[in-house]
Formats: C-alpha cells, sequence, structure tokens
C-alpha cells in the first residue's frame, strides 16, 4: 500500500516525473513548480556538505555529489515553509547517519508498533519499488545516509543475506537506494561460519577468517558500496567471541579486517550483559556491563571498527543516565544508538517527542561520537509510524544527526509541523506545545526519578511495578517499605566510578545528583526530603497524578483541533490519545497504590489511592 503523501513531510512531492529521473533531477522539477530557478553545481570535494546561495538568474546549489541532493531538498523544504533559504557551508555533524531496521523476514517487526516490514514478508523479500524510492526521499531530505534492513537478531533465512542466495535481491534494493545517498549495512550471524559448514566461528581460526574474506568479496560484488555490518554479538544469546573465549577486539577485527580492503566498517553493538542474572546477587549492577566489556579494550580495534553504543547504560529507558562508556575510550570510533521505535516510551500509541533527550545527551557530553544510528519506528502502516505524530521523531532525528550540537529541537518541530499539516494549519502552537510537553508528561505516569522497567514483561506497554523484579534480566529496583532504588554510589555498586570524576562527584552524593535521576543512582527513604520540600513519597504521587492529568489535557487539545485536522487523520490520532488516557490512569493507580501499600501514607492533597 502506497502512503498517502499528505501525511508525509515531503508536501512538495509530486509523482509526475518520469522514473528515468535521478533524484537530483526530480527535485529540480519541483524547485522550478515551485518558481524557483536552481542550478546545480558539483564540487566532489564537499561531499555531503552544501551551500546555497543567490545570483541574478535565481539559486545556485554547490556541493559534493550527495551535498546537492540535500541542498535542494533543503531548499524544497525552506520554499514551502517560507523560509530564506540561503545558507553559508552546512555540513553534517556525523559521518554516518544510520537507522537500523529490526525487521525480520518473516515479515514481522521486533518492537514494531507500525505494522510489518516493508522489505520483507513470509521469508522472502517482498518490497514495492514505489514505496522504497519514496523512502529514499524521506531519508535523503533529513540527511539519512546508511541503514540496515534486517534485525540485529538473526536467525534464518536473513543469516542468508550475505550469501549467494539472497545477494541478489540486497542488490536490487541497494540501487534503488544508492541513488538516493543510502548506503546499505547487513546485520550478520557471528556463527555464520558454522551454519555454512566449519566447525568453530573461533576468531582466531584461520579458516574462519578465510571464510569471512570470501564472504565478504562475494558480498561486494554484488554491492560494492555497501556500508559494512552491523553485529550484535554475544548479546540475549547470540553468538560471539565469547563462546571461544575471545575478547571483543578479537571478535570485532575478524570481520573488520574482511571488510577494510572494500572500504567497508564494521559496526560492533556493546549492548552485552549478563542476561541470566539471578535477583538474589546483588554483586552484579547490569548498568556497568558494557564498560566492563569494552572500556579495557580502546586501542585494539581495527580502524573500520565503530562500536555502537546505546545512549543510556540500560536499555532505552524514559530517562537514564548517558553511558559512561561514551566518555571512554578515546581511541576507539563510536556510533551512539537511540531507538525511535518506542518501546519503553509508549508504542507509538502514547505521544512521545524525544528531541529533549537528544539534547539531554549532547548538552552532556563534551566531544559527540563520530556516528550516529537509530532504531526506526517504522512499519507498512500507510502514515509510516503508526501515530502519525510519530513521523516527527524520524524527521527530527535526521536533523539531529546533521546538526549535532547546534540542533533545535523547538524549530525542528516546527518545521516538521509546517511541512506535515501545511502553512495554513491554524492549530500549530497547540500541536506543537503538546509534542514538546509529552515526554515529561510520559515520564510523569510511567517512570519517575530514573526508576525503570516497571513495564509489563516483554511486550513493555503498561505498568507492571515487580514484572522484571524476580526475573534474570538484571533490572532491579528493590523496593521495600522503606526504600527504593539501587545505591550505584562508590559504597554500592561503585557504577558511578566509570564515569570523569567531575560527573562521578555529581551522582555520587543525592544532594547534588539531578533529582531527575535519584533513583536510578541511589536507594532512599521514602521520608527523603527533595529540594522543593516535598517528601521523595509525594513526589512520587505527584508525578503520576499529574501526568495523568496532562494525558487527559492531550486528549482535549486533540479534541480542540478537530476542525483543523481532515477528519481520517483526526480520528487516528482520537484512539491514540483515547488509549494514552486510559493507560496514564492505569499507571497512575497501580504504581501509586504500589507505594501506598509499602508505606501506608496516604496523599498529603487526600486524592484517591486504592488500596
Ligand atoms: C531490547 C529489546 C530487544 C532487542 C534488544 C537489542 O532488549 O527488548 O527486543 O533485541 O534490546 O537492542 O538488541
Amino acid at each position: 500500500m502506497l502512503l498517502n503523501a499528505e501525511k508525509c513531510w515531503l508536501p512538495f512531492l509530486s509523482d509526475h516525473c518520469p522514473r528515468t529521473f535521478s533524484p537530483v533531477e526530480e527535485a529540480r522539477v519541483e524547485l522550478e513548480e515551485m518558481g524557483a530557478n536552481a542550478r546545480l553545481q558539483v564540487e566532489e570535494s564537499m561531499q555531503d556538505a552544501y551551500r546555497i546561495e543567490k545570483d541574478g538568474e535565481g539559486y545556485v546549489i554547490y556541493g559534493g555529489e550527495k551535498g546537492v541532493l540535500y541542498g535542494a531538498y533543503q531548499l524544497l523544504e525552506k520554499m514551502y515553509l517560507g523560509q530564506c533559504p540561503c545558507c553559508g557551508e552546512t555540513k553534517p555533524a556525523y559521518g554516518l547517519r544510520m537507522l537500523n531496521h529490526w525487521d525480520n523476514m518473516n515479515g514481522q517487526i521486533e518492537r514494531g508498533y507500525a505494522g510489518n516490514s516493508f522489505f520483507f514478508k513470509d521469508s522472502r523479500f517482498c518490497w514495492e519499488e514505489e514505496r522504497i524510492r519514496f523512502y529514499g526521499r524521506m531519508l535523503a531530505s533529513c540527511g539519512i545516509n546508511a541503514i540496515s534492513m534486517n534485525n540485529v537478531n538473526v536467525h534464518y533465512p536473513a543469516d542468508r543475506l550475505c550469501t549467494e542466495e539472497l545477494l541478489p535481491e540486497v542488490k536490487k534494493i541497494a540501487d534503488v537506494f544508492r541513488a538516493y545517498g543510502v548506503r546499505l549495512i547487513i546485520s550478520v550471524d557471528y556463527a555464520l561460519p558454522v551454519t555454512l559448514g566449519l566447525d568453530t566461528a573461533d576468531p582466531l581460526d584461520e579458516r574462519v577468517q578465510a571464510f569471512w574474506e570470501k564472504q565478504v568479496d562475494l558480498i561486494y560484488s554484488y554491492v560494492p558500496d555497501l556500508c559494512g555490518f552491523l553485529v550484535k554479538a554475544d548479546s540475549e544469546f547470540r553468538p560471539g567471541p565469547y563462546m571461544y573465549k575471545r575478547n571483543h577486539a578479537e571478535g570485532a577485527n575478524l570481520l573488520a579486517r574482511a571488510l577494510k580492503p572494500h572500504g567497508g566498517v564494521l559496526i560492533w553493538r556493546c549492548f552485552v550483559y549478563n542476561c541470566r542474572q539471578d535477583w538474589r546477587d546483588h554483586s552484579i549492577d547490569r548498568p556497568k556491563a558494557a564498560y566492563e566489556n569494552y572500556a579495557h579494550l580502546d586501542g585494539q580495534f581495527e580502524d573500520n571498527v565503530i562500536l555502537q553504543v546505546k545512549n543510556g547504560p540500560y536499555d532505552f529507558q524514559v530517562r537514564e543516565p548517558v553511558s559512561p562508556l561514551l566518555y571512554a575510550m578515546p581511541k576507539t570510533c563510536k556510533s551512539i544508538e537511540f531507538q525511535l521505535a518506542q518501546e519503553y516510551t509508549g508504542q507509538q500509541i502514547d505521544l512521545y517527542y524525544m528531541a529533549p533527550v537528544w539534547h539531554e545527551v549532547m548538552d552532556q557530553l563534551p566531544a559527540l561520537p563520530l556516528h550516529i544510528a537509530a532504531v526506526t519506528n517504522l512499519g507498512n502502516d500507510e502514515n509510516w509510524t503508526g501515530h502519525t505524530l510519530a513521523q516527527a521523531n524520524l524527521y527530527a532525528y535526521g536533523r539531529m544527526a546533521w546538526q549535532g550540537k547546534g540542533f533545535d529541537g523547538v524549530q525542528v518541530l516546527k518545521d516538521w509541523i509546517g511541512l506535515t499539516f501545511g502553512p495554513d494549519f491554524t492549530e500549530r502552537d497547540r500541536l506543537e506545545s503538546m509534542m514538546l510537553s509529552s515526554r515529561s508528561t510520559y515520564e510523569k505516569y510511567t517512570a519517575n526519578l530514573g526508576l525503570g522497567w516497571m513495564v509489563t514483561p516483554h511486550s513493555h506497554y503498561g505498568p507492571d511495578a515487580e514484572g522484571y523484579e524476580y526475573d534474570f534480566w538484571g533490572t532491579y529496583h528493590r523496593a521495600n517499605c522503606r526504600f527504593v532504588g539501587i545505591d550505584r554510589s562508590d559504597k554500592g555498586t561503585g557504577y558511578i566510578q566509570q564515569y570523569p570524576e567531575e560527573l562521578a562527584r555529581l551522582y555520587n552524593d543525592p544532594a547534588t545528583c539531578p533529582e531527575k535521576m535519584l533513583l536510578f543512582f541511589h536507594r532512599m527513604p521514602y521520608d527523603y526530603v527533595m529540594k522543593d520540600g516535598r517528601t521523595m513519597l509525594q513526589r512520587l504521587y505527584d508525578d503520576h497524578f499529574e501526568g495523568l492529568a496532562e494525558a487527559e489535557k492531550l486528549l482535549e487539545d486533540w479534541q480542540a483541533m478537530e476542525h483543523a485536522l481532515p477528519e481520517k487523520d483526526y480520528l487516528h490520532g482520537l484512539a491514540r490519545f483515547q488509549q494514552q488516557v486510559k493507560n496514564a490512569r492505569n499507571w497512575c493507580d497501580r504504581m501509586n497504590t504500589y507505594f501506598y501499600r509499602f508505606t501506608l501514607i496516604p496523599d498529603a492533597r487526600g486524592r484517591r489511592i486504592y488500596d
């Protein structure tokens, strides 16, 4: 099913260009239709960068081969929005601006909330060229330049994507994306040599090395500009070098060396932890895992290895501190991984605009990693992202990956609203404020003060305070009748010591630790007095009540916008906001009752807490 372009941020793209037109030619025709005469001046050395100038005859876009395409889309956007298009040279903050699909070849998407895959179905490729071309435009228009199509959990038959069996089809898709400056990444199974007949996948075994060299040569004969491999190894039951008592530098270098002669990179995920922990064992603290597995290997990786680190030390919770690994390993190339798929953040039902999270991370890191990746929130739903408003996260992610520290999440949101709902949309301000407050609202009714994981096990939507408490995933809060949270200070698990000294000092003391992360870093009594004089318990109660009230207000705001929205879009959103209110009520009541039953302390303001 082809999407309705009205619901995307590319309203100026029409379908009348002959298919033989290149994306740049297409963009030029669109510009002409908008009354702009634009000349494109390719200067190879500019690569992804571009510069838009104006002279007597119209606009000139200077840029590398990809740069002019980015520039042309930018000019189209600016004209449509009525903004000044001229700019000095602009170049991307991150080299690789990646999207990782978690699509399985059976068509389902791991943590997908917008339908099924638009690449695969029934264990084979299944894609429409028109949709993939449109997707290429969406990516190029916001500067994304690499994608992996298949899930990081690689199972049969996706493990064959890098074999003769499936490469012809990979090549066809790569050919479509290439025109939009998007390169493919393949998620590979570390144990492929064993699957295909060897008795080992040991990275130091010469037969294994020869296997990968041959395999990689074959891949590049089909896709000469493949970006590289993405690997989840020794993580959540995936095979990896630890099975052969090799460390992760030895493991990653095996593949990196095979890719290097072809200019490919090896993206190695650092999401490695003990997922069979005994909850009784307080000596293991999961957030410490990534640093413990990797920090000591700094300097040992090949120069085409990129370590991909999740933004926080746990797993995309509503609020986590920045992963300490992102401050470490100065000699190693890294990418930061975010999750646009709203696994823990409302599943594209509840509203959640992510820019505030990215700002927190970028403001805090002294130096940005070289590359960036995000798990996509896309599927084959007509509007791509389930909740139409969730599209903003994809668009803003691309912009953020381009602008880096200069990213302005408010301006980008304004642009997205203007592009998606049109210049005459009368409810711009209301929608903007709904989206800008959405993260804080969601945080209030779900996960306060850095408490995470109180979610329904497996699905991760809805509350379950002890759902993971006695499980083996290492995600505990250990609440009792007096305390909640984990002491990660130097007197506790010592996690805080993984940070640079100044930050470690800040976090170590509950009095200086940012309150929004208090219970992530510390185990605190319910009667601890917060900076504003409320007790910690009262703050938990208040947040849940406020979060629910704010969710109800979101629904009212949406209802107030009915007159300004096409009926179909309005009704689609309405059902989601109604569900969000139910979810918020469920969280509020269950969490408040959970803490009330432990403490028997009623709400200071006399609101009803169920017993
Ligand atoms: C989370 C998520 C999994 C995913 C994993 C990963 O744990 O729930 O579905 O596979 O992250 O990042 O690899």
